[in-house]
């Protein structure tokens, strides 16, 4: 805690950052958090279906790309890496891609680091700590909650002046949030938008920003695509979406700093409007179920359940309600798709 102690006073933004990614006690870097005995559950982890539709929606866009003998396919952020280990798995089927492709993991916590390759031992991949090591290949980037584990800004609208949220603290348990008066405008010259038109309130992570824009401009000079799937919204106002999770229950973020795995939810309008504004991209966007279900989610879990014992089925069935489920992850998570204007590729939108 020595770091948190000595600052006393943080941006809302560094104050996430130092609870999830301090070297020391920082969420991400000393635990694994996946699984019924971590703090929460992604879809890799769910069902392998979900991977699988994911490796089969690579393949058509490798296609769509023209199908080049060189290849980047880059995981954000892989966890406990399911996903990609599922994905080396589908891709044996296509030889032609598996030879063609550089799998590549961007990751930041060292802890995870070590379990990803725990459980991708004897597969062809390597991890890099900067996204500038990739070279000058198409590169197809995959995002599944990678944005929403960033940290983010709040500001707040008052009698026509906005203002910035703080964090204070005394201790480890002593934290509470302040505001600072600010200057809107000098943020809307960094980011190129407008972000306070019509609004009162705006949430916004500036590392996710970055990542976006850095990533869209690689996809633009190099050719690919950023798949990303996450918890979030396309409403044009701004909502306060910070949470916090520890043990599967809802929990203060502003308490036990280092424990709770801090959360946002995406606004996909800013990032679309982030993306038009780069020039020469497009995106598609659409619900995690209507992807889902497009890419043959429903029918590849008849065909694998076809000759399994009811409660084999069932359990197949519970996990794909899961996914798609509209009251479950089908709504709330979105999927989006960043590729280049002239590449008319819609599969699974
Ligand atoms: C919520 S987890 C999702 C993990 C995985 N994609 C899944 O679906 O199970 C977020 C992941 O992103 C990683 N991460 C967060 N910020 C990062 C950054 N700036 N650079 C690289 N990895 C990061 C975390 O360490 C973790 O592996």
């Amino acid at each position: 805690m020595k770091k948190l102690k000595e600052k006393h006073k943080l941006s809302l933004d560094k104050f996430i950052n130092l609870s999830l990614y301090d070297k020391k006690f920082g969420y991400y870097m000393n635990k694994n958090p996946f699984g019924k005995k971590g703090d929460f559950i992604t879809a890799p982890n769910i069902s392998r279906l979900f991977s699988e539709m994911i490796a089969i929606w690579i393949i058509s866009f490798w296609q769509s790309l023209g199908s080049p003998k060189k290849v980047n396919l880059i995981e954000l952020g892989a966890g406990n890496g399911e996903m990609m280990k599922v994905l080396i798995e589908s891709f044996k089927n296509f030889p032609f891609f598996l030879a063609s492709c550089k799998f590549i993991i961007y990751e930041k916590s060292p802890k995870l680091i070590l379990e990803q390759k725990k459980q991708l031992k004897d597969l062809k991949i390597s991890w890099i700590k900067k996204l500038k090591r990739i070279n000058k290949d198409p590169t197809i980037f995959i995002a599944n909650e990678f944005f929403d584990a960033h940290a983010i800004k709040q500001f707040i609208k008052r009698n026509k002046l906005w203002y910035e949220k703080f964090v204070y603290f005394n201790n480890k348990n002593n934290a509470y949030i302040f505001e600072k008066k600010t200057d809107i405008k000098k943020l809307e010259k960094k980011i190129n938008y407008k972000i306070s038109k019509n609004e009162d309130f705006i949430e916004y992570s500036k590392i996710g920003i970055n990542y976006l824009t850095n990533i869209s401009k690689m996809i633009k000079k190099n050719s690919g695509g950023l798949l990303l799937i996450d918890y979030g919204y396309s409403g044009k106002k701004m909502k306060n979406t910070l949470q916090a999770v520890s043990n599967h229950k809802y929990s203060n973020f502003l308490k036990n700093i280092g424990k709770n795995d801090i959360t946002h939810h995406i606004n996909f309008s800013l990032f679309g409007e982030i993306i038009k504004n780069l020039g020469n991209l497009k995106y598609n966007y659409t619900t995690q179920k209507e992807f889902l279900i497009k890419m043959g989610i429903k029918k590849r879990a008849e065909v694998i359940s076809e000759n399994l014992s009811f409660l084999k089925k069932t359990d197949i069935y519970y996990r794909l309600n899961r996914l798609i489920g509209d009251r479950q992850m089908g709504n709330l998570f979105k999927v989006m798709l960043i590729k280049n204007k002239e590449n008319k590729f819609k599969l699974g939108f």
